[in-house]
Formats: C-alpha cells, structure tokens, sequence
C-alpha cells in the first residue's frame, strides 16, 4: 500500500508532531505573522500542552477556546470568533491552526476561509474522526439548527498534521465515532479493508498503520480525483443521508455521536440496496451483524420516523425534490446520485429502529 505521494497530494503528515514538518513550516513561513489556535475546552484541556511542547514558539500564539460540540458548530460561534480575529487585527498573512475534532477544523475551516475573504489554516485533528474524514479533503462549514452543514466552502488547509498519540485521550465513544467511517471508507471502496476490520478482536487495532492509512487512502484518493464533490466524491456520503437526519432528529433531546448515527445510516441505507436488488441478503447480513457489535440502536417512538423523513428534505444532495444517497452493492463498491422514494425509506427506518433485523 503506497500512500506517501498520495498524503503529499493532499499535504498531510503523519507521525509524531514533533518530528513532522509542522513547526519548521510555521517559523520559515509565518516568522511574522499572526499565529491563531483555535481549541476546545477539551482540546485545551488534554492537547494544548502537547502541542507548545512540541513547538515552543507557539506558547506566543493567541488561543482562542470555544465550547466543546455539534451544539457549537454553528454561525454564532464563528461570530464570536470573527469578532475577536478583528480585536486582533488579523490580516490576509496570518494563521489559524486549528487544534481539534470535526467540529474544531470544519468550523475554524469555515471561519479562516471566509474571514477577509480567506486567510490560512491548518489543521491538527485530535479525534479519530479528524483523522480519517474532517480535518482533510477541503470541506469546512457549520449547522443551521439540526441541519448538518448547511452552511460551508470548500477550502483545503495549508496542511494537515496528522498524530496519533493524541488518540489516547480519547474515550471509547469517540473511538467509535471515527470507526464508523473506517467501516465506511471499507464498504464503499476497499473490500480488502474490510476483511481487515472485521477481523479484529480490539477496537484499539484500528490504529494500527495497516488499518489506519488503509481508511485514510480511500478518501485520499477519492477526494483527488472529485475535489469538489461533483461525482465520485458523493460516495464518501454513504450512511450519511440517513444517518445526518437521524443524528439531527435526536440533536435536541439526546446527542448522537456523528459515527454512531453514519453507522445506523450504514444500516438503513443497505436494507434500501437490497430491496432495489443491489446489495446481496448474505453481504447485508454480515454488515448488520458487524455495525451492531460495535453500535447500539437507540429506541424511538414510531412517529419519530416522520420526523427523521422530514429532516432528509433538506439535504444538500436532495435532486429535483428527490432524496438521494449513496448506495453499495456489493462491499467495496458504491453508487451515488440514487433517488429513493420516500416510502422505501420510511420502511428502512422501520427495518432499523423496530425489527431484530433477521435477514
Ligand atoms: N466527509 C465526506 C467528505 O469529505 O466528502
């Protein structure tokens, strides 16, 4: 598996962030510039200390913390942020770093791309989720209410660094968060991976490099050849027109972590391939079995499901009025643009939510 001129392409690095490029880059190119981080409360409180260790320079730096959460991935947290880079005098040559889940580098993303019409960043990504999915590949944004990523640019960081021993400051829900798209990233483009991950007796085996840059290579090399989504790219949404109205439907009463709902979306959208005869009884049932060993399935009240429908007519890939999503039909391969009626993917949340999905 050949991936370094693949992570060269995209500018990431992958290795202790002391011994990566990061800190030689920011001193040679931004000696005189503005230097912002933006953190979290949790980043701040388990990453911060790390980072100035490994690049001293950066204890100068203005830190900016918001609060942890999709709760906070909104306009009003990029106000309040905006508002301080102008008390700062922030200008075109200056940097955010951005030190921090999905959350922190699609929102610090948003902020830095559109902040007098674009200034630099790069992105540290300290959960499994950044790693694998959000902290690369250009897409930045924030919600609108329980709308996912209404609002958004695509915009590439200068550079993303990529290390791992920040994931052990993570708990095991986050873990699976990003698990969840390894899964995904196995389904829809690399059977081979998906032997792999199936296989493993330990969550924490998916750090491992075979595993991990395995995950990265697939949206490596999609994101390369379809940077701004207009075709290919949509395969990476598998799980997730589903799973961004379920994870949306329980925003207000109880958080869904984003992996967690992908990984019901994965579900729901496999049942939907094969009842339009893509996707093999004997392929879903080994992707039930294996989603379910790692995520529960929350219960809801029937008349949740209307509600779950309705989100989805407001996503962004929603074509003349109808839903579509990205379906595989075999594991390893995946087909986007696929319009589903709405009723197929009522049935679908039904199979989800209230059968014990005998197949
Ligand atoms: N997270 C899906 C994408 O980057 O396209």
């Amino acid at each position: 598996m050949e991936l370094s001129p693949l992570l060269a392409d995209a500018n990431i690095e992958i290795g202790n962030i002391e011994h990566l490029s990061f800190a030689s880059k920011i001193i040679e190119s931004y000696k005189n510039a503005k230097i912002i981080v933006l953190a979290d409360e949790n980043t701040y409180r388990f990453c911060w200390n790390k980072l100035i260790v490994a690049v001293e320079f950066l204890q100068t730096a203005e830190l900016i913390i918001i609060p942890p959460g999709e709760e906070n991935k909104t306009l009003d947290t990029c106000s309040n942020v905006w508002e301080i880079l102008s008390n700062y005098k922030v200008g075109r040559h200056d940097l955010i770093i951005n030190l921090g889940g999905g959350v922190i580098t699609d929102t610090g993303g948003f902020i830095a791309s559109v902040f007098k019409r674009g200034i630099h960043f790069i992105n540290i990504p300290t959960t499994l989720l950044g790693m694998i999915d959000a902290s690369f590949g250009g897409k930045t944004g924030v919600n609108i209410e329980n709308y996912k990523n209404q609002l958004g640019v695509f915009n590439n960081p200068i550079a993303t660094y990529i290390d791992k021993s920040f994931l052990y400051t993570l708990p095991t829900n986050h873990i699976k968060n990003g698990f969840a798209e390894i899964i995904k990233h196995a389904l829809i483009n690399d059977t081979i991976l998906w032997e792999r991950i199936v296989k493993i007796k330990e969550l924490s085996e998916i750090f491992s490099d075979d595993i991990f840059k395995r995950a990265l290579k697939v949206k490596i090399e999609i994101v390369n050849a379809d940077p701004k989504e207009l075709g290919l790219r949509k395969i990476l949404n598998f799980g997730h027109t589903i799973g961004h109205a379920i994870e949306g439907h329980f925003f207000n009463f109880y958080r869904l972590e984003h992996g967690h709902a992908v990984a019901l979306g994965m579900i729901a959208e496999s049942y939907i391939a094969t009842k339009i005869d893509k996707l093999s009884m004997n392929e879903f049932r080994q992707i039930i079995n294996f989603i379910k060993k790692y995520f529960l399935i929350p219960s809801i009240a029937k008349t949740e499901i209307t509600e779950i429908v309705e989100l989805m007519k407001n996503d962004k890939k929603n074509y003349e009025g109808k839903i579509q999503c990205a379906l595989i039909d075999k594991i390893g391969h995946c087909m986007y643009d696929q319009p589903i009626d709405e009723e197929l993917i009522t049935e679908s949340l039904i199979f989800l939510f209230f059968s014990k999905h005998e197949v």
